[in-house]
């Protein structure tokens, strides 16, 4: 009876904290039913963020959708970043997600703690260009990490990158490459250290 009790009240509990954090969640682009966005959080530009059902976003994250950026002074930005979120998606703390045209994560979606993903980067090609990197302005392409992606500790996705359904990148790896589906990629830069074979369920060791 006591525990039935205590089961109860904790649900009570949980459905006044989501909706305690939806009322002081900004004003976002899409929230879908069941979503928390925890506070504190920093955004640039909410309204350009889209989060689908029951996905939770944990405290101190970054959500930049950068549409201009005074500070910076170089060329101007396109001016369309958008962030979408599915559902089911957890992102955990201190990560940074940072747009400038469109960061994707599909359904399913698990981010650990302190990743970052950038669609962006500064135009570094010409050492004979002495502006400084921020007035050089930048490289974009999207970025899509693919439904039940599970992202480790503080990994780093590039600009371009697709990160293929039900793959799992590694903690502390930079992905530079597009990773397969069922893969699991490690390292800096990331290369696949597995893949299943989705015929078989079966995980295999990729070649060296
Ligand atoms: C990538 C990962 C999933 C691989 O797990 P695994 O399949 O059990 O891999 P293994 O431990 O068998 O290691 C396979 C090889 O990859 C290397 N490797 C594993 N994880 C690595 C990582 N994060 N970075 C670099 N290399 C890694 C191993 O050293 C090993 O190399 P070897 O074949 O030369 O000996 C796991 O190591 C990892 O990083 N998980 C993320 C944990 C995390 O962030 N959790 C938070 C969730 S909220």
């Amino acid at each position: 009876m006591k525990r039935r009790l205590a089961q109860a009240l904790s649900k009570v509990h949980a459905r006044i904290h989501a909706y305690e954090e939806r009322e002081r969640a900004p004003q976002l682009g899409a929230l879908g039913q069941g979503s928390v966005v925890a506070n504190p959080n920093f955004f640039l530009h909410p309204e350009r963020l889209f989060v689908g059902a029951k996905t939770y976003v944990h405290p101190y994250c970054r959500l930049e959708c950068i549409t201009e950026n005074p500070h910076l002074e170089g060329p101007p930005l396109e001016g369309n970043a958008r962030i979408e979120i599915g559902d089911r998606v957890v992102i955990n703390s201190f990560t940074h997600i940072g747009a400038m045209r469109r960061i994707v994560l599909g359904n399913d979606v698990g981010i650990a703690s302190g990743v970052c993903i950038e669609d962006h980067h500064y135009i570094y090609e010409d050492a004979t260009d002495e502006r400084p990197l921020k007035k050089q302005g930048f490289r974009v392409a999207d970025v899509i990490i693919e439904d039940g992606c599970m992202i480790g500790e503080h990994a780093v996705i590039l600009p371009g990158v697709t990160i293929g359904r039900n793959s799992w990148v590694g903690a502390n790896a930079v992905v530079t490459q597009d990773v397969p589906p069922y893969s699991i990629a490690a390292g800096i830069p990331a290369k696949v250290i597995r893949r299943m074979d989705p015929a078989t369920g079966e995980w295999r060791r990729a070649q060296a």
